[in-house]
């Protein structure tokens, strides 16, 4: 059982959550390869997929989106879990965000066993207009819960074992 774990980021957060996802597949015994989205030619080629993004502007990462679309293209049948990290702030980190609608459309034929939303990470050196302005207002912070990754990503585990 060989497990692609793979994810779109843009500043870094959401590789630290599939690293974690990755580590724990590691520790419960899977065989795992990590890698950006970016670098992975053939994700129909391994026994099962968790596929992550960040969110921007209620958005997916275009890499990550590519890897959905090229699962959907080789109907992908094997299981496949999807996260995405996004929401910061107290108030919102613990909010589940919708699935952007081109993940529901191409997620729809693919045998999704389970989904989540992670907090997410805005970094006080973040780069970009809107990032800048968004860490001027006092927005910069981490809400990852990396307790919380590890629990879904050992629900991962669970459920692969039954496979
Ligand atoms: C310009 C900008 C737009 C964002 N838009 C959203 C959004 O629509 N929904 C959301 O939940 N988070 C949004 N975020 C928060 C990011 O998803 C969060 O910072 C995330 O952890 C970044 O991940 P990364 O470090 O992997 O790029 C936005 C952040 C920035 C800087």
């Amino acid at each position: 059982m060989h497990v692609l774990v793979t994810y779109g980021t843009k500043m870094g957060g959401t590789a630290e959550i599939a690293k974690r996802i990755a580590n724990t597949l590691t520790e419960e015994h899977f065989s795992v390869t990590l890698r950006s989205a970016k670098d992975i030619e053939h994700p129909e080629e391994f026994d099962a997929v968790v596929l992550g993004s960040a969110i921007y502007a209620l958005r997916w990462r275009r890499d990550a989106i590519g890897i959905l679309r090229q699962l959907s293209r080789a109907n992908f049948g094997r299981s496949i879990w999807l996260f995405h990290s996004g929401p910061i702030g107290d108030e919102q980190a613990d909010d589940p965000q919708a699935f952007p609608a081109k993940v529901e459309r191409l997620a729809a034929n693919l045998n999704v066993k389970g989904r989540t939303t992670f907090g997410g990470r805005l970094p006080e050196e973040a780069t970009g207009y809107i990032a800048r302005s968004m860490v001027k207002q006092g927005r910069a912070g981490d809400w990852r819960d990396f307790s919380q990754i590890e629990v879904w990503a050992k629900g991962i585990a669970a459920e692969l074992g039954l496979l």
